[in-house]
Parts: C-alpha cells; structure tokens; sequence
C-alpha cells in the first residue's frame, strides 16, 4: 500500500529494497521525488519540500522534474500525453483525488472532461505503471499519443545505456554504450514487438554484473511501440514509452470511452546487471507468466526435420523416437493443415489437409498420447495466404489501402483484427480446432510485419494498430478460459513478439529461429537480461547445423547450450543413429534431474560467450547446476576457473558429476576448474549442498 505523508500530497510506495515517491505541488504540478534505495515518508517529505531549481533562462521550471508530462505550457521535453479536440489540444489538468486500494495507488486528473488517472502498484521491487484516460465530455476526443508512464533518474554523471537489439535469427544482442545529450528512441513500426529492439531499456553510470545500481524499464505490449530515453540540458535523464510508434494517433475516443495503456515497468537494483535481472526472473514469475511453478516439459518439434512436407505416418515414426528419448511434449509445427504443402497456400484454413490427415489430427493425437506424451500444433491465426478459401471468401478482411498494392511478405497478408467479423472467425475456428482433438499445446506464430495498415470504411483507421493487439489479447485470454490445459507458446519468426504483455497469457516463447547452438549463447545472454530460463524454448537440432550456416558441433555442446532453457529437440530423429538417440536420452533424462534449478532458479551469468569460455550458474535452494561452454581453447591458455556465485561461503557443497567436496569459501573466491578443452567443448556441473 502507498504511504501518504501529513500534507496528504505526497506519496511513498515501497518495495523489499526500494522506494518510489511523488509529489503533487499547490499548482498540481506532479512531480517526481525519488525512485531508488528504501527511504521513509520523512525523507520523501524532505525531498517535497527541497526548493526548485532557481530560474533558467530559456528553460522550464517542468522538464526533467514531472512524473507524467503533459503536451502544453511551459515544456520542451517529448510529452507522454497529447490530446486534441475539435477545440483544443494539449492538456491543462486539475488533481481530483487519489486512492490506494490494496497494493494500487491511483491519482486522478481532469481537463475539462477528460479524465486522467495515473496509476502505480508495486511488484516486489517492480513498480508497474500505467495510465488510464477516458472521454467525459460530449464530444469526441482524439488521443495522439499516451505514453505508459515516464520515469526520472536521479542527478548522476555518466549515465549508461544498455539494449537488446537484433534482428531475425540474431535477437536480443546486448549492447552498451554512454548517453549523450538529445534522444535514444527505439521502437518498433511494425505491427508486433519485432526483433529489432525488445521492450527495455537498462541505464546505470558503473555497474557491473555483480553491483552497482541499475535502473531498467520494461514495457509489456506487443504492437508498435516506442521508449524514449532523454539527456535533458541540465544532463537529468528521463524514460518515456508506451504503445505506438509516433504521434499522430492512437484512438478517437468518443463520448463515454477510455483508453487503458499497457503496462511499463520499472525496477531500481543496486545488485549489478545480475541482480536487476534475477529481480526481473522472480517478479516475471510471480506476476507475469501464467502456472510460473510448473516446469515445462521437454518439447520435440518437427519444423527443422520435416518443413512442409509432413504426413501422418512421417509423425508417427518421429513421434516414436521423440519418445524412445524421453521427450514429453510432440509438436507438429507448419504444414498440417488446408493446403499448406508450402509457405504459398493454405494460411487462414485451420482445417487438417485432406490427404495428409485424412481423419483429422485425433488419431496422430492418440498415437502420441499412447506413447506417453503431449501433443501440441502450430498456428498462425493472424495471418492469410491470397491463395487460401478464407482469403478467396473474405478478401475484404485484411489489412489493406484502397488503391494500393497488397503488400506480401512470405506470401502473406495480415488479418485485420480490428474487425469484429475476423475476430469472431478466428475464435470460432480456433476454439473448434482445440476441440476437434487431445490439443495440449499451441505455438501461436506471427511471421510478417504490418506494411499495408488501412481499413477502409473506417472513419479512424489508426486504430487498427491497438485494437489488432487488443485483439489478440482476448483471442488468447478467451482461448485459454475455454481450454484452461492447453498451453501457448508465442512466435514471430522466432523472437519477433517478446514482451510482458504476450507473456502474460503464454507459457513459453520461441526464443530465435537460429538453432545454431554457439549462437545461442549471445542470444540467451541477452535474453537473460530480462527474462527467465523458465520461458526460453531452446531445441537441440541436426549437424551440421541445417537450418542457418552449417557449423558441426557434437550433441554434448548442443544439448548443454539448449539446456539453458527450456529443452527441446528439433532435428530429424529418424536420421540419428542408435548410438546418438542413447546419448540423447541421456542429455534429456539429465535435463529432467536439472530442469527445477534451471527453470526456478536464480540465475548467476558467470562468464559472457565472447568467444573463449562462458558459463552461467543457477541457484535453487540447496542445489546448483553450472553450464559451462568453451568455444575455442587457443595453444597454451587453459580455460580459466570459474568463480561460482550465490553460494554460502560457510557451507560445503558435493559435486554429483565427481562425489568431490567444495568448500562454499573456495567456489566463490578461487572457483572451480570445468575440464573443458578443445573447440565447442561444453560441460554441467551439479553442486549439492550438504
Ligand atoms: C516461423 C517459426 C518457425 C517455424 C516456421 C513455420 O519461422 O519461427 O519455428 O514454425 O515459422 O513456417
């Protein structure tokens, strides 16, 4: 709950470990007090009541200092809010009232009759943000823009800026570097979270893994967007972000409507880059992920072995050696359904292929069933081939301006959600095809951006890019009341829609389309950052690597790198020879014994993969698992020790691979030597305290 101090204006939220503190002034200028290490209502008070910086000519008295800036008046920064109406535009708000029902503070505005209502709710150490602005006025109302929340940084020298960018088959790169004066913005312009940016932003001036403070803002909404991170003139550093990619409309609101944005989240660690992101994993757990406490099982999914060309008979003999390994998931991924022999036809007609499953999927289901697994299918519901009966039928339901190309990508069009027609074929569809057989598991893909984004007939059809999202939110929530054991994996060409939001209604993410097990440790490094192993899909597949750029690495270096996640296999089983599915099984039973650790732990990045050796270690109660991978070992340069983390100094802890005793002490501060040699040599470690 929020604390208030006497002069009833300013509040304290508070975490295990940190504060947040704003404070309204006489003119109900809201201002931003503090957001860092846990201070009293005293101290906030104190802060309230500092004086304002003295007169600046050619600046605002505002910028740098308010919580959430408003478009108008006396303000240079980027404004998080800009409302027009057929009279006016910006906003002149008055404070009403706040209050802090359970764990929830709210503060609400008026400018004439349009609402505003900040809202603010602790996590743990996250502080969720979000704003609501409805319409109570007769008339309409257009929203422009209206950013998530803006977060204010403490003065400090030498701000960093850390994020994770990519693109297809390379996501989540980290990348540091100083903040200058003027604007970073990154975003995404192209209809889903993209894999060019995820959603964070991570500003520190000297941590470094283990200490120092780290500020990081996360945004949970999977359409356009944008978070833009400012060096003011006075070098005071602001975050703003929120849904869409500019400003020239969001919503009309008419008489009666509001806007919720979606929610933008903020953690101050001074536990490093590894404490911030272990602070992230537990809230992501705890409030985000659907059913976090169970593990997720070892998948096998056909994709890389089969592409387009799958059958029934095909499936079963994959579906058999999947199991022989100990594999507790069979997924059919692209292919199965209408007349989806290649990526030209098929997308939109969610019935099974006549001449591929002849009596639908219940008899590949119950085959899979009996062999003692899961079964789960692909999907990409938002989308449409032009050759396809729904397109043939409805080619009014896509996205599309009049009197230009349809723009294709991947022979594809994009459905247009926004439409209550196509949202109510897609439910009716999908809810029958969850029906129609044992359907335990759904990867839901999305593998075109939006270029083409008209709807025409609309009087406002920018709001195609919310309401898709919107869209597909209901899709999944009502999909999974309806069918509460089937699980959802989001996809988007790999790591194309990762974020908060999707992550609120799926249980795991497809984390790249490179299978390439070496680069997949600059991907889940980054990927760590911010989010858990509990949800990073990771398959073990053919080499030399057929999907991307033909490396050849051993099963132990492939199994060990996707093993960091959660497990799955994707090569061709019917090609692997008796003695690799052996040593398959093994990998799989071992991930099995680890997988809790991996999974629920908390996650220590000992050593970065750039280039020589890497290892990360997980930390769950009395047991830990080190991966420990080496990339290439050069003539006379032994791979260094490890220095293990998280441990207790005064305890003693066995290692099941040796049965040797450690002492806690000597793992921290002298480490522990992996044995590993040689190229793409990889290796697990699992410590037992005793
Ligand atoms: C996307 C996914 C792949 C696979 C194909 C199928 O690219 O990321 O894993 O499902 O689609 O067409």
């Amino acid at each position: 709950m929020a604390d208030v101090a006497e002069d009833g204006h300013t509040w304290l939220l508070s975490g295990p470990t940190s504060s947040y503190a704003l404070h309204l002034t006489p003119a109900d200028e809201l201002l931003h007090l503090h957001w860092g290490p846990r201070i009293g209502l005293a101290d906030a008070q104190a802060l309230a009541e500092s004086p304002p910086p003295g007169h600046r000519p050619f600046e605002s008295p505002l910028d740098g200092r308010e919580e959430y800036p408003v478009e108008g008046g006396p303000r240079f920064t980027r404004p998080a809010l800009s409302v027009r109406t057929d009279e006016r535009r910006g906003t002149e708000w008055a404070f009403e009232s706040y209050d802090s029902a359970g764990d929830e503070l709210r503060l609400r505005f008026r400018d004439d009759g349009v609402e505003i209502t900040l809202h603010y709710r602790m996590r743990g150490d996250v502080v969720e943000r979000w704003v609501t602005v409805a319409n109570g006025t007769h008339a309409r109302v257009e929203l422009l823009r209206a950013d998530a929340a803006t977060w204010t940084l403490p003065d400090r020298e030498g701000w960093r800026l850390s994020q994770l960018h990519g693109r297809w088959a390379a996501e989540s790169r980290l990348t540091t570097a100083p903040l200058t004066y003027g604007e970073k913005v990154i975003g995404s312009r192209r209809g889903h979270t993209g894999h060019q940016h995820l959603p964070w932003v991570a500003l520190d001036t000297d941590a470094t893994e283990e200490s120092g403070e780290v500020y990081g803002c996360a945004l949970g909404w999977s359409g356009t967007w944008r978070i833009a991170v400012a060096q003011l003139p006075d070098a005071r550093v602001q975050i703003t972000g929120g849904a869409g990619h500019d400003d020239s409309g969001l919503l009309l609101l008419r008489p009666g409507e509001a806007y919720t944005t979606p929610v933008f989240a903020g953690l101050w660690s001074d536990g490093g880059f590894g404490g911030a992101s272990r602070a992230w994993h537990a809230y992501q757990r705890a409030y985000v992920i659907p059913d976090a406490d169970r593990d997720r099982p070892v998948l096998f999914n056909c994709w890389e072995a089969t592409k387009f060309d799958i059958s029934e008979e095909q499936q079963t003999a994959l579906a058999h050696r999947a199991a022989e390994i100990g594999v507790e998931l069979f997924v059919v991924d692209d292919g199965w359904f209408g007349a989806r022999t290649s990526d030209r036809a098929g997308l939109g007609d969610w019935t099974p292929n006549p001449d591929r499953f002849p009596h639908g999927l219940r008899p590949l289901a119950d085959r899979v069933h009996g062999l003692g697994m899961r079964f789960g299918i692909w999907v990409e519901p938002e989308m449409v081939n032009p050759d396809s009966d729904l397109y043939r039928a409805h080619p009014d339901w896509v996205q599309y301006r009049p009197g230009r190309r349809r723009t294709e990508q991947r022979n594809q069009l994009v459905l247009n959600l926004a439409r209550d027609d196509v949202r109510e074929y897609l439910w009716e569809r999908l809810d029958a095809l969850l029906s129609s057989a044992p359907i335990d598991y759904v990867k839901w893909d999305f593998n075109r951006c939006f270029t083409d984004a008209g709807w025409p007939g609309e009087p406002y059809p920018q709001r195609l890019w919310v309401d898709h999202v919107r869209a597909l939110y209901a899709l999944l929530d009502r999909l999974r009341a309806a069918h509460p054991k089937v699980a959802f994996e989001s996809c988007s060409g790999g790591g194309g829609r990762i974020d908060l939001g999707v992550l609120s209604r799926t249980d795991q993410v497809w984390t790249s389309d490179n299978t390439d097990p070496l680069d997949r440790l600059a991907i889940q490094h980054g990927f760590s950052q911010i989010h858990p192993a509990r949800i990073m899909a990771a398959w073990v597949t053919d080499s030399p690597n057929t999907q991307l750029n033909g490396r050849v690495s051993t099963l132990r270096f492939r199994f060990v790198s996707a093993m960091a996640g959660v497990l799955g296999v994707g090569g061709d089983l019917t090609r692997w020879s008796a003695r690799e599915l052996a040593e398959a099984g093994r990998w799989v039973a071992l991930y099995k014994e680890i997988r809790p650790v991996v999974q629920r732990g908390a996650l220590y990045r000992l050593r970065p993969p750039r280039g020589g050796l890497s290892a990360v270690q997980y930390v769950l109660g009395d047991e830990t698992v080190v991966l420990a991978w080496l990339q290439a070992q050069r003539h006379g340069e032994p791979a260094p020790a490890v220095r293990l983390r998280g441990l207790d100094p005064t305890a003693s802890y066995e290692c099941r691979e040796t049965g040797a005793v450690h002492r806690g002490a000597v793992l921290l501060h002298h480490g522990l030597r992996t044995g590993l040699t040689g190229d793409l040599d990889a290796a697990i470690i699992r410590l037992h305290r005793i």
